[in-house]
């Protein structure tokens, strides 16, 4: 009896790259919405989930009986968090390590657009208008990151090189190795916030950080210091945020993840002063459905031999611990 491979979010076998290889070994079932899902979990061994934001999978879950394992085409696995599926004893893998040094090269990159000015430069030139004026320099300038997983510590990684001071917040106080100064406890969090020029946001979302920015972390940013959020809208309350870039309690922000995505033509974000909006895709590179790919397909080889996962979720924690 072949094994039985659903793949959730994709409606055709070439929207994910090398999955026509299993062809051969296993029943591909594809499904992309509710009914579909309900229809090819009976008798599934595994699923993939090509989708990272679908948050299908808990309304068909019932009709998974036989499933083993999920790989998850994300590294956010807060979709996937729903009771049924965490209380059961079906392993769950994600997407970790493919968008780390992306992801890390967007933070640098809209770092070195705050401070060049890039975004008034660029209005400047559609005003064809001589705008003299000086910048920031980065070297020296500090950098705190909240969530210090893979992507956190590539983008300590590379904020260092650039000559920035960059300390980290975790779950727990411990030396930054060689991606940050020092990791500060969350309970630090406050104490550390007036001290950065640039505050950057990617721990993932559970039940503990929802909400994590709020008015009170914005106050406790110094008035110059700019918010990067790359991790997931739901860790800020949005109307805080808007209020503090409004009132100047913050110099800017820069945006890649909001509550409700796709954002609203009218939300007060697209117009929110020295706001920098994208649409989400901080780690998304030319090539990244190749790799994500590529890594599902090193599990698939460990399923089939029954050997251990890479990335396997901590599905109390809602994402992979590091091994320190
Ligand atoms: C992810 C993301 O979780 O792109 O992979 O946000």
């Amino acid at each position: 009896m072949k094994t039985v491979l659903v793949v959730q979010g994709a409606s055709r076998i070439d929207e994910v790259p090398r999955l026509a290889e299993l062809e051969a070994k296993a029943e591909i079932r594809l499904a992309t919405t509710v009914d579909e899902l309900r229809a090819a979990l009976p008798g599934a061994d595994a699923l993939l989930g090509w989708n990272f934001r679908a948050d299908n999978l808990r309304q068909a879950w019932s009709a998974a009986d036989r499933l083993r394992w999920i790989h998850w085409g994300g590294a956010g696995v807060d979709a996937a968090m729903f009771a049924e599926l965490v209380g059961s004893d079906v392993v769950l893998t994600n997407a970790r390590g493919i968008f780390d040094r992306p992801m890390a090269e967007w933070v640098l990159g809209v770092i070195l657009c705050f401070a060049k000015r890039i975004p008034e430069t660029l209005a400047s030139q559609a005003r064809s208008s001589w705008d003299y004026r000086t910048s920031e320099k980065l070297l020296g300038k500090r950098a705190l990151v909240v969530g210090v997983g893979s992507i956190g510590r590539a983008i300590g990684r590379l904020l260092q090189a650039a000559g920035m001071e960059v300390e980290g917040v975790g779950r727990h106080a411990r030396d930054g190795g060689e991606d940050f100064s020092r990791i500060h406890a969350i309970d630090e969090l406050h104490a550390r916030l007036p001290r950065a020029d640039y505050v950057i946001l990617i721990t993932p979302l559970t039940e503990q950080t929802r909400n994590l920015f709020g008015a009170a972390e914005f106050d406790a940013m110094a008035a110059h210091a700019r918010f990067i959020n790359v991790g997931r809208g739901a860790l800020v309350v949005e109307e805080d945020l808007l209020a503090a870039l409004h009132e100047g309690r913050i110099a800017g922000a820069a945006l890649d993840v909001f509550v409700e995505e796709p954002l609203a033509a009218d939300s007060p974000f697209w117009k929110a002063p020295n706001c920098i909006v994208s649409p989400h895709m901080s780690g998304d590179y030319a090539e990244y459905e190749a790799d994500m790919a590529a890594q599902f397909m090193a599990n698939w080889e460990s399923f089939e031999a029954g050997k251990p996962f890479a990335n396997p979720v901590d599905k109390q924690l809602g994402f992979v611990p590091a091994a320190d």
